[in-house]
């Protein structure tokens, strides 16, 4: 069965999946945004634990316990920030989708949620990076049989429906 992607309007933070990804900063140690709503829903202990990961690089990866989450994971990403498009943004928006369904699949994660990496403060055009975010997902995919589903977890109308039109038109 090939997974299931999909675009929601929700906050990630009351997900209840395997996994859900956070749009980190280089040091793992929290910040505002999406980072900033998912340490304060898993509590004080994911910020200990992130203590331990020495921070994570552009484009990559690291895992932890969702605490008090009601997702099982979460998986650490950061995104570029947008130096308008010619600083290899596109190759590292698609390194983070890839390297987190990668640990994904490494960790027995069925269900994942992303949030719009890189769209909010690190100033990505959405209309850019639903696309490429979409192209690296189905990539992915191709190789990671074990994840069922992949949740595009938009925090707008607007958004959730780009990706809507983006997932039917790619
Ligand atoms: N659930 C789902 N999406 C959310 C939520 C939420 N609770 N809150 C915000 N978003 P951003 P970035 C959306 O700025 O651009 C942090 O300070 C938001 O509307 O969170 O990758 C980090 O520590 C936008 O669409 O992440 C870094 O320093 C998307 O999440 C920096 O921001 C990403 O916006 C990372 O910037």
């Amino acid at each position: 069965m090939p997974a299931t992607l999909r675009a929601i309007h929700a906050d990630i933070t009351t997900l209840s999946v395997d996994a859900i990804v956070n749009a980190a900063n280089n040091s793992l140690l929290g910040g505002g945004g999406v980072d900033g709503a998912i340490h304060r829903a898993a509590g004080p202990e994911l910020l200990a634990f992130c203590r331990t990961l020495n921070g994570c690089a552009t484009g990559e990866g690291k895992i932890s316990p969702g605490f008090r989450l009601p997702a099982r994971h979460v998986i650490h990403t950061v995104g570029p920030i947008w130096h308008g498009g010619e600083h290899d943004e596109a190759a590292l928006l698609a390194a983070c989708y890839r390297n987190a369904l990668e640990l994904a699949a490494q960790n027995g994660v069925e269900v994942i949620a992303f949030p719009c990496i890189s769209t909010g403060v690190y100033g990505y055009p959405p209309a850019l990076a639903a696309p490429c975010a979409i192209s690296a997902v189905r990539e992915a995919l191709a190789r990671l049989p074990s994840i069922r589903e992949v949740i595009f977890c938009c925090f707008s109308e607007a958004e959730r429906k780009r990706y809507e039109r983006a997932l039917g038109a790619l």
